[in-house]
């Protein structure tokens, strides 16, 4: 047997592999803290989850169109006009079976052999395992700690190439923390429309974010017409394991996805969409009420590790991960997260698993129990007592 050389070329989101090992480990009895996967705690609010199932009985259980139900189409531009994030109209949205898939089709769109992609390093594994496996070159850009877990113009700058596609540009940031402010994002706007690069903004987290405003990108002038907007409905309404999410772009660009879309999946479940378009339209109050509690929890978790010795870290501007740069303990950030997970049953990623920019560092995601992330930092702490005595 022999597997086409693209899928050498094909990574993987570690997130899941440590998932299914410490799923092993409990399944024998240890008792695990997972903070391994970017999964809430809270299930999806009853709201939405009772429209799922009113709208299934009612027979939305069929193929719809690929691009999605006009209805939710009209909720993800009437959501996007509420929060200030652009002006769209239902043929500029794209729905599909969770946001992972669009950053699929977006790069395949884009990208192809001699064409480069620049992404976040660290960042969302998914953006370099695509590239390559699309065949375009893989241009990390630096995220680091020193800049405030951010990158400077002149970080984008000099590494935009006549060869340059794609940028994909990710805020609230997923494992950093790190945000995008206004005059970032001009800076930013400023080199695309230069230098003609479309843009991905990935804005899954746009609603867990602790600091500052959020801006899409795709309000500034001259962006619109370059920007692909994507969003989910997994984290602000816990709805990871749903699969649903989208994209807001120009009507071309909306045309060639859904052509990926009914290439690759045909259309999203019609009863999850309506369920979806409940959640866009209904009261918020339940999901503001979990981004406040995640808020909640960031404070005490960061808190709890910055009185761990050898750990050190940042508040996170949003997101719900924390990223201690763990350079104080003994070993490797990749063997300490080993040795967390078996000694102490604490399921953490490294941060190699997001690119070669955050070797130092650990990510863990704090949507869990206050309970459990007391646990989570006396666990880590009574680990890292014992390695640096
Ligand atoms: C930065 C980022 N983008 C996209 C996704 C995809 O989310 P989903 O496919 O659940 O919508 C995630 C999930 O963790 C993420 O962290």
């Amino acid at each position: 047997m022999r597997f086409a050389d693209r899928m050498n070329r094909l990574k993987t989101e570690s997130a899941f592999v440590v998932l299914a090992k410490a799923k092993e480990l409990e399944r024998q009895g240890r008792d695990i803290i997972h903070l391994e996967i970017g999964d809430a705690d809270f299930n999806t609010p009853s709201l939405i989850a009772d429209e799922a199932y009113a709208q299934m009985k009612a027979g939305q259980t069929h193929y719809c169109p690929s691009a999605g139900l006009l209805e939710l189409r009209e909720a993800c531009c009437a959501f996007l006009r509420r929060e200030g994030r652009g002006e769209y109209k239902p043929s500029e949205i794209v729905v599909g079976p969770g946001g992972k898939p669009f950053l699929y089709y977006v790069i395949m769109a884009f990208a192809g052999e001699g064409d480069e992609v620049i992404y976040p390093d660290p960042g969302f594994p998914v953006y370099e395992s695509v590239t390559l496996y699309a065949g375009a070159g893989a241009v990390p850009l630096p995220i680091l700690e020193e800049k405030g877990f951010s990158f400077t113009a002149e970080d984008l700058r000099s590494r935009v190439t006549g060869r340059t596609r794609l940028l994909i540009l990710n805020y609230p940031h997923n494992p950093t923390g790190g945000t995008l402010a206004r005059k970032d994002l001009e800076a930013i706007a400023k080199i695309a429309i230069e230098r003609d690069l479309v843009v991905l903004s990935d804005e899954v987290y746009a609603h867990m974010l602790f600091e500052g405003e959020h801006v899409s990108i795709g309000t500034l002038p001259g962006m619109r017409e370059r920007t692909i907007l994507l969003e989910s409905f997994s984290k602000t309404y816990a709805m990871t394991g749903w699969r649903l999410g989208f994209v807001a772009c120009p009507e071309p660009i909306a045309q060639k996805l859904t052509q990926l879309v009914t290439n690759s999946v045909s259309c999203v479940a019609p009863f999850m969409q309506l369920a979806g378009a409940k959640a866009l339209l209904a009261d918020q109050s339940e999901s503001r009420a979990m981004m406040e509690d995640y808020r909640r929890r960031r404070d005490l978790f960061i808190a709890g590790l910055n009185e761990i010795g050898g750990l050190s870290c940042k508040s996170p501007a949003g997101a719900f991960y924390a990223f201690p740069n763990v350079g104080g303990v003994p070993m490797s950030a990749e063997k300490f997260a080993d040795y967390l997970l078996e000694e102490v049953g604490v399921a953490t990623l490294p941060g190699s698993a997001f690119g070669a920019h955050a070797g130092k560092h650990i990510r863990m995601c704090f949507a869990n129990s206050v309970e459990n992330l007391e646990r989570a930092v006396d666990r880590i702490a009574g680990a890292v007592a014992r390695l640096r005595k």
